[in-house]
């Protein structure tokens, strides 16, 4: 069995098998009409979303499946207080894969570990958004023809943008991408990607965006996070840090292509949607054929196997695990709550070590 939980779970070459099926679905739907016909997805929505959980279900259809699920906490039984990891046994009672969203980070990856059938992470509080990326690798794909050699402009909240997080991860991998990290000074990039995923990377901060605009193939606008500040008087202070005008884009490239992963607040003017370059509403269609190619490719290679969970990070053999020994302190992370769950750390460095499940420094 096979889970999405994090990008880098997939190869390169995993990714364009997605991007090529996702390109043949595009060009001959008919022949997926029925590829899942009497196969379930389970849509668990802890959190808010529109358009990842309408996309996940507009696929199992076009897939010829079925979907079961929630779109509020407050009617499942988390809310009399289940745990992650018995809610996962139980649906996968029900369904043969299951994509879900939680407020908490590091939940889809305890879920996977109690699961009998595949989990998607789709968005997990702060931390990634895997199955986003894969539609934003579509759209760039698209849109500029490649996913190497391109200057990257992430522009907003990159500090508790999931989506952001994810895109940088994947992005590390193709040769000659640059990117520009444009963001009030409150709201950068967060550590695990820095160091990590970008360390091999060429990369600048800045807080200037009309001055970095001019050189960039891709433009990904974000949305600042409200739900994610313990204090609202400082998302009030930055809530419009960018906001990008007709005006602005004059100093674009011809060819720079817009992605929002949307919803959008006010950071990019209506009045740019009928530009060429917006692309944000073309990423939505991408999103849908990116999930039925993963979908397929996850449900395919379960197909036959014994069902069972993924193994406990604790039983992966991984070297540098520090198991209990050490207490997560970011108050967003799974292990604040779930029961009888081991902490469970692993060390980046001499100095650093890590939570496997927010990936949150010790300390930070
Ligand atoms: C994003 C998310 O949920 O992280 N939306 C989405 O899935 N398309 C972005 C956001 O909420 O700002």
């Amino acid at each position: 069995m096979r889970s999405l939980i994090d990008i880098l779970e997939l190869s390169v070459a995993e990714i364009d098998e997605l991007l090529a099926t996702a390109e043949d679905i595009i060009a001959n739907p008919e022949k997926y009409a029925d590829a899942c016909r009497g196969k379930k997805l389970a849509t668990l929505f802890f959190e808010p979303s529109t358009r990842t959980r309408l996309s996940f279900e507009a696929a199992m259809y076009e897939l010829g499946g079925n979907v079961l699920g929630f779109s509020d906490a407050g009617t499942s039984s988390a809310s009399k207080g289940e745990s992650m990891a018995d809610t996962a046994k139980v649906i996968s009672c029900y369904a043969d894969i299951i994509a879900m969203r939680h407020h908490q980070e590091g939940a889809p990856l305890v879920a996977s570990c109690n699961a009998t059938v595949p989990v998607i992470n789709a968005g997990d509080g702060g931390h990634n958004h895997p199955t986003q990326t894969l539609a934003d690798l579509l759209t760039i794909k698209r849109e500029l023809g490649r996913l190497d050699h391109i200057t990257v402009g992430f522009c907003g909240d990159l500090k508790y943008g999931r989506t952001v997080h994810s895109l940088i991860s994947a992005l590390s991998r193709y040769a000659g991408v640059k990117l520009v990290l444009i963001s009030p000074k409150e709201l950068g990039i967060p550590g695990y990607v820095k160091y990590e995923a970008m360390s091999n990377m060429e990369w600048e901060e800045t807080t200037d965006l009309e001055a970095k605009l001019p050189e960039l193939d891709v433009l990904y606008m974000t949305r600042i996070q409200r739900e994610r500040f313990s204090d609202l008087d400082t998302y009030e202070r930055l809530k419009d840090s960018y906001i990008l005008t007709a005006d602005k884009m004059k100093l674009a490239k011809e060819k720079m292509a817009i992605l929002h992963p949307l919803p959008r607040v006010n950071e990019i003017s209506v009045k740019i949607d009928a530009d060429p370059r917006a692309a944000y509403f073309r990423q939505v269609l991408n999103a849908k054929y990116m999930r039925m190619a993963l979908i397929l490719k996850l449900l395919g290679a379960a197909k036959g196997k014994e069902r069972r969970p993924e193994p406990l990070p604790t039983a992966r053999g991984d070297e540098g695990l520090i198991v209990n020994e050490l207490k997560c302190q970011n108050t967003r992370c799974i292990t604040q709550t779930e029961q009888e769950l081991d902490q469970v750390f692993r060390r980046v460095s001499d100095t650093v070590c890590r939570c496997i499940y927010c990936e949150k420094k010790l300390g930070e």
